[in-house]
């Protein structure tokens, strides 16, 4: 497989990185500890073609592939992995999702603005009883003629507080199971649409995680995605793709935390040399690097799956599995590399130690992505 990257390619890999060194880091830990979205940094990446990368030119976006995207997600990710997520949420799951499946309508009135940085968006998939085991929604959108009438909760959603266009899946009707689901486009200020307080979280503290509740909202039936009865294809499908940038996230996270790391090691002394020296500290490096080059090579073989018209399931899913181990893995080492400095905020490191828990978590867990793996295996 030639990875080789294009001129366009790596253009795009060091404006990520220029943005996330210039801009992401210098606020990066006041915003963990206080957990503040960085809506001015979402702006200016918006600006910069970030948020709608792999979207159509007419629509508004970039144009891109998904190398290119997987590239910008892991420098975004050495830096700051909670303003990454919003940037992965925002790409591959609500702009690809209305680009792909959308009504033209649907595109001109949202993705246009979407891709652009405009909005922000945010895919509600998962509900208190309703996570990993995803068919068993329990927001209900029933059939009302002209439009449809959303209740129930969702839990966790990212970009909750700060997005303004939110993909909602519901159960239409119930005795079909999730051949009766929908996905539908809410509007942050349709009547009976509340945002639940923020959530206190252990990593990613700069994303905007909230719960959602839906009081009788009325959602005109032009906002409905694909056909009755596709909402939850369309979560699937959405969700393949999705993996892939979480992939990158976990990626970023433990290159981030593997350079830092390394550039320590050099530097710290310990009984008259360079901690480096010492076998064990070495060693750490040897492994933490062997493992970061053969994740980036799944990363890079789903997006190239993606770029070729090829199923991506399965690379996708591998990708996120290894990716997030290697991603926990590495931050955890890192921490130790750094000794006492390693424990405390200006290094860095323990806060991608943090950030590298979710990425074993969100878009299916770990045992999820096994589900997934084993599945496609034991079918081919
Ligand atoms: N593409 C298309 N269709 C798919 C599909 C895919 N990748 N995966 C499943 N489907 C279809 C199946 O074909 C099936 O349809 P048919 O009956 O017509 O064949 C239907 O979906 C149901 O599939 P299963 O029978 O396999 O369903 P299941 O109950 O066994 O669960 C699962 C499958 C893979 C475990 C799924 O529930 C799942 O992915 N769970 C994890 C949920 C998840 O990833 N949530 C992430 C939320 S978003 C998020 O987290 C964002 C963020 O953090 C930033
Ligand atoms: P559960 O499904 O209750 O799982 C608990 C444990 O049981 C896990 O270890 C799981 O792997 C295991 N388990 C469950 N079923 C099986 C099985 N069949 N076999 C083996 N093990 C199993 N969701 C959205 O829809 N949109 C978002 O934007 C979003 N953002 C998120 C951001 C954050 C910070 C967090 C924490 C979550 C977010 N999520 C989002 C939700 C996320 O996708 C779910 O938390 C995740 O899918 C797991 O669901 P759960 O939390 O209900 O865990």
């Amino acid at each position: 497989m030639d990875f080789t990257l294009s001129e366009e390619q790596l253009m795009i890999q060091q404006a990520a990185k220029d943005f996330a060194q210039n801009e992401l880091l210098p606020g990066v830990i006041e915003r963990d500890e206080t957990q503040k979205f960085p809506s001015e940094l979402c702006r200016k990446m918006g600006e910069l073609g970030f948020l709608g990368m792999m979207v159509n030119e007419q629509y508004g976006g970039s144009g891109l592939d998904t190398l290119s995207y997987v590239l910008a997600m892991e420098e975004l990710s050495k830096v700051d992995a909670s303003a990454s997520v919003m940037v992965s949420v925002n790409n591959s799951l609500v702009c690809w999702g209305l680009e792909n499946f959308g009504t033209e309508a649907q595109k001109q009135k949202y993705l246009t603005r979407l891709a652009s940085g405009e909005i922000i968006g945010a895919f509600c998939l998962s509900e208190p009883e309703a996570g990993s085991d995803a068919t068993s929604q329990k927001t209900t959108a029933i059939d009302k003629d002209d439009h449809y009438l959303l209740n129930g909760t969702k839990n966790w959603i990212t970009n909750g507080g700060s997005a303004e266009v939110y993909l909602v899946i519901a159960q239409t009707h119930v005795e079909k199971g999730h051949k009766g689901i929908n996905a539908l486009i809410v509007e942050k200020d349709m009547k009976g649409f509340e945002i639940g307080p923020k959530e206190n979280k252990l990593g990613i503290r700069g994303s905007d995680t909230h719960s959602l509740l839906f009081n009788d909202v009325k959602v005109p039936k032009e906002n409905r995605i694909g056909e009755d009865g596709f909402g939850f294809k369309f979560a699937m499908k959405t969700l393949a793709g999705g993996r892939i940038g979480i992939a990158a996230q976990a990626l970023g996270i433990a290159a981030g935390a593997y350079e830092l790391a390394l550039k320590y090691s050099k530097e710290r002394k310990a009984f008259g040399t360079e901690i480096s020296n010492h076998q064990a500290i070495a060693f750490k490096l040897a492994d933490m690097h062997t493992k970061i080059q053969a994740a980036r090579n799944l990363v890079y073989q789903a997006a190239f799956d993606k770029d070729t018209g090829k199923d991506y399931t399965l690379s996708g899913a591998m990708a996120k599995l290894y990716a997030s181990e290697v991603a926990m893995e590495t931050a955890i080492e890192a921490v130790q590399i750094h000794g006492g400095n390693g424990f405390v905020k200006e290094y860095h490191v323990e806060r991608f130690m943090r950030d590298a828990k979710i990425t074993q978590i969100y878009e299916g867990t770990s045992e999820i992505q096994k589900i997934v793996i084993s599945r496609s295996i034991l079918k081919d």
